[in-house]
Order: structure tokens, then C-alpha cells, then sequence
């Protein structure tokens, strides 16, 4: 691996060039071949079966792969008992075929749930067991085909208030803990993991996050990691924030994941000027993402997850409305500065 990584550092810097002061570089190294930890990426099977450049990069630049929407309860549970695997084996396959790990995301959340589990009345008993069904049939589905699961996603407001979900509504608070058992008995082998957005921007969040997850852990409850979103942007949150974040979750003895990385550059919303300036910065926010990572114990370290391909496949112009650019390559799946700076922040040490 070092050998491999400093003959690589010769070709990167002999590609390099500064023409206008931004980093350009060649994808024809893997991401994931430079690094101790896995890369992973976003994906659609859609995109992946109709897509080559974007099949190709797949394959090509990471080892670990995380469903974008079709492992969430719509798409598994469409119907009350009547789940629905054949597209997320069909990307399970794909997974095996061409040695990606998946990681499994997301057991329960707010957001694409299907109506039925919107709308769905029972007492509390009766929504903890249609719980249990929904995490247990679908984790016991995938077994040791699915190694890490993000159990519970964004359970908690940015105040540190928790979220008022359904789950919350109709089960309390003990929801958190009994999803992590649940999804422990059917696969005691996996990596359970509680995932969230702004933790690096809203200490309070950070706070409140660590505070109920170190009392389960203390209470025997198995969760092992927290699963940082960072849908950030060039220039926030600022490089504290983010290592202050890191180092308390570190300092409970949970496994790190950057899990759903993109960097937008438009803060004000509306239309842009993409300048060289704005590409070269989220070069070197990602570079700082890169170091910032590579600083926790090798132990902690479950990985770096870019959520999506290239700026056509981002959530993020459809969804705020506005134009971005927040991902490693451009429309034409071509590698961008945001990629240079990844590849500079895994050569470089
Ligand atoms: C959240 C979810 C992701 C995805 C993004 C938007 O971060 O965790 O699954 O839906 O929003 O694409």
C-alpha cells in the first residue's frame, strides 16, 4: 500500500497542472485503492443499469456502496406485510458481482415512509410489532449480505430536541433503543449505526445525539457508530465544528461514518456563477473532510460515503430548488477539483 501510494503521489503531481490556479487530475487510479478505510458512494440501480459512465465510475472508484432510496420502508414494505425486495436484491447482486460492500440504509425514518405506515393506528404495543416486523423481516432478509445497517436516521431536531416522528408520537423515546435490539437479533453480526445531518453544524444536536446514545451504550443497548450526513457547504460549518463534532463521538467510543458527503456552493439559493474559485474551495473542503477523517483511530474509522456520482445525480438542485455543483464529478463524468482534493487528502499522508 505505501509503495503503491507514493509512486502514485509521483503521477499525481506530474498530472497536475495550474493552469488558473485549480487542481485538475486524472481518475485512472481508484479512491478506494489509496485508502485504509472503504470509499463509498450513493447509487440508483436505475442509474447503474442504464448509466455506463456512471456504471464505470461505480465499479471503478469505491468498495462500498449505499442504497440512495431503495432500501427505505416505501420501496421494501410498499404494502402492510407485503414487502418488496426484487430491486434491492437486483443491487445486492451487483454489489457481489463486483466486490462492493452495501451498507444498508435506512431502517426507520420520517421521510419515504409508505402511507399505509404513515397512517397506520394501534396502540403502543401494536406499533412497537409492526416496528419489530418492518426492522427484523427486512435485516433478516439481506443477513451477512448486508454488514452495517443505519437503523434509525435524523431522530433528532437541530435543537436537540427529538424529532416528533411517528415513531416518537406513538412509542416515546423508547423507540431508539428497541430499534437498535430489534435489528441486533436479526442480525447480531451487523454494525448498527444512527445517522444525522447538521451534527457538525449544531453543537446542541452533536450534544443531545451523544448524550442518549452514550446512555443505551452504557445499558448494554448495541449501537456502535454515528453516521455524520455532512451536506455541507464550501465554506460552513467551519473546520472546528467539524473536528469538535469528530472528537466527542470519538471520545464515546463510536465508529465514525462520513455517510452522505456532498458540498454545495450555493448558499444564497437561486442561480450561480460556478467560478473557478468556488471549485477550487470545495477541492479543499473536501481535502480538509479527507484529513479530518483519516485523523481518528483506525479502529473508529467505518468510512467516507459521497452521496451521489456526479452534479446530474445531487438531490440537492431539485430538492432547494437552486443550482449546485456539490459532487466529485461534473455532467459529463469528468473528475472535478472536489475529486482532486479527496485524492490529494488520501495520497498525502
Ligand atoms: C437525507 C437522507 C438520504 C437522502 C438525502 C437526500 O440525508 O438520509 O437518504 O434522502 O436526505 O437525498
Amino acid at each position: 500500500m505505501k509503495i503503491q501510494k507514493s509512486l502514485f503521489l509521483l503521477l499525481f503531481f506530474a498530472v497536475s497542472c495550474t493552469k488558473n490556479d485549480i487542481p485538475t487530475c486524472v481518475d485512472d487510479v481508484a479512491l478506494f485503492s489509496l485508502a485504509d478505510f472503504p470509499i463509498g458512494v450513493a447509487v440508483s440501480p436505475f442509474e447503474l443499469e442504464s448509466n455506463s459512465a456512471y456504471r464505470q465510475i461505480v465499479v471503478e472508484q469505491f468498495n462500498r456502496i449505499t442504497p440512495g432510496n431503495v432500501f427505505k420502508p416505501d420501496a421494501l414494505q410498499p404494502l402492510e406485510n407485503d414487502f418488496s425486495f426484487e430491486i434491492a436484491d437486483s443491487l445486492v447482486a451487483f454489489a457481489n458481482a463486483n466486490g462492493k460492500q452495501i451498507h444498508g440504509h435506512t431502517l426507520l425514518w420520517h421521510n419515504q415512509l409508505p402511507s399505509w405506515m404513515n397512517n397506520f393506528s394501534g396502540n403502543r404495543d401494536e406499533w412497537i410489532s409492526m416496528m419489530e416486523t418492518h426492522i427484523k423481516t427486512v435485516v433478516a432478509h439481506f443477513g451477512n449480505q448486508v454488514k452495517s445497517w443505519d437503523v434509525v436516521n435524523e431522530a433528532f431536531e437541530d435543537n436537540g430536541d427529538f424529532r416528533a416522528n411517528i415513531w416518537y408520537q406513538n412509542i416515546g423515546e423508547e423507540y431508539l433503543k428497541l430499534a437498535f435490539e430489534l435489528a441486533h437479533e436479526a442480525n447480531p453480526d451487523a454494525i448498527l449505526f444512527y445517522n444525522d445531518f447538521n451534527i457538525a453544524a449544531k453543537p446542541k444536536k452533536c450534544e443531545a445525539i451523544l448524550n442518549h446514545f452514550k446512555k443505551l451504550k452504557n445499558e448494554g443497548v448495541p449501537v456502535h457508530g454515528i453516521g455524520l450526513q455532512l451536506h455541507i457547504f464550501n465554506a460552513t460549518p467551519s473546520e472546528n465544528k467539524i473536528e469538535n463534532a469528530v472528537k466527542a463521538i470519538v471520545n464515546e467510543g463510536f465508529q465514525v461514518h462520513f455517510s452522505e458527503i456532498d458540498i454545495s456552493m450555493n448558499l444564497s439559493g437561486g442561480n450561480m456563477q460556478l467560478t473557478d474559485n468556488k471549485l477550487q474551495k470545495q477541492g479543499e473542503r473536501m481535502k480538509l473532510l479527507t484529513d479530518i477523517f483519516q485523523n481518528i483511530p483506525e479502529n473508529q474509522q467505518f468510512g467516507m460515503t459521497i452521496w451521489g456520482v456526479s452534479d446530474l445525480d445531487s438531490w440537492i438542485p431539485s430538492f432547494f430548488g437552486r443550482e449546485d455543483y456539490p459532487l466529485l464529478y461534473d455532467e459529463n463524468y469528468e473528475p472535478k477539483p472536489m475529486y482532486c482534493g479527496f485524492l490529494e487528502g488520501l495520497t498525502e499522508r
